[in-house]
């Protein structure tokens, strides 16, 4: 049983494993093969759609949870270390799923427990069940992960969802346009690692005309919470805001995916056009979660 903290954790199998297992969970999503595991679910930071999906998850796997969604209501509040946190809980469950502002905690987690982990977002570094659940939905959509024009867009220096989906993608051989502000392009160590594998990336401030391109447009909001000068984020907020008007010169099959939550980068216009895609995006995270949870576990569904 491993621990899932980075998408580099899962080879391409893994990683196929997952998306196949997951479009089994959609066809069948309720059996009861997570009996008799508990599973705690430890959110540090806010979230609906990763906290919420898990436990949908694991209650249609017929498991049960436990957990917090707000660490002032455990013994952290009282000045508990993450690792006498970790090890307790580790000792009343089977499997723990933790979102935490710090980027490492999860991994760290991962080191003291004896129960395996998964990382549902550290800080501004992984997010790699929101990526399993994206190449799910892009394979949905674009029938192949293979040769697709990305294009990233948003708060690519803080988004932990694009840091993991670009490493994910980058073994498709995609094209990548990164718009963003100036103050939130994607980090070196990013660009590099694309350098070094060979990945062709471009980077803009304006979107209108690289979007005529593109198979997937993944809009992100910019993080308040990241910034350090609230100032910074006045300037940066709404740079990106998406309309209609601006998918009419787009690909038939292009769709648009946002992790979510949004403020105003997608215009709520945007909702009924068919290639908005990111509600559906959002239940594809209950299937690739039940996919998760069962390769964590080495399970066996009904068929397999
Ligand atoms: N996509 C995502 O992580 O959403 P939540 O913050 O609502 O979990």
């Amino acid at each position: 049983m491993k621990s899932l903290i980075s998408i580099s954790d899962y080879s391409k199998k893994d990683i196929s494993e997952v998306l196949e297992m997951a479009a089994y969970f959609e066809k069948n999503p309720n059996q009861n093969i997570l009996a008799g595991k508990v599973v705690a679910s430890l959110f540090f930071e806010p979230s609906t759609r990763t906290r919420l999906s898990f436990e949908s998850a694991v209650n249609k796997l017929g498991g049960k949870i436990i957990g917090f969604t707000d660490a002032s209501s455990s013994s952290v509040k009282k000045g508990e270390s993450l690792n006498d946190t970790i090890k307790t809980i580790a000792n009343y469950s089977d499997l723990i799923v933790m979102r935490h502002h710090l980027e490492g905690s999860a991994r760290y987690a991962s080191e003291v427990s004896k129960v395996p982990v998964i990382n549902a977002g550290d800080g501004a570094n992984q997010h790699p069940t929101q990526t399993l659940l994206d190449l799910y939905s892009i394979i949905k959509t674009q029938g192949s992960l293979q040769d697709l024009n990305i294009c990233l867009v948003g708060d690519l220096k803080y988004g932990r969802t694009v840091h993991s989906l670009l490493m994910a993608l980058s073994d498709y051989n995609p094209t990548f346009n990164f718009i963003s502000h100036s103050f939130l392009k994607i980090p070196n160590e990013y660009k590099n690692f694309l350098t070094k594998k060979g990945i062709k990336y471009f980077e803009h401030e304006d979107f209108t005309d690289v979007m005529k391109y593109a198979d997937i447009v993944y809009m992100t909001r910019v993080q308040k919470e990241r910034f350090s000068d609230p100032m910074d984020y006045e300037k940066t907020k709404n740079t990106y805001v998406l309309k209609n008007s601006m998918l009419e010169d787009t690909k038939e099959n292009l769709k648009i995916l946002h992790p979510l939550p949004r403020v105003n980068e997608i215009a709520p216009e945007v909702d009924k056009n068919p290639k908005a895609y990111y509600f559906e995006q959002a239940e594809n995270g209950v299937y690739t979660r039940q996919a998760i949870i069962a390769k964590i576990f080495g399970l066996k569904t009904i068929n397999n």
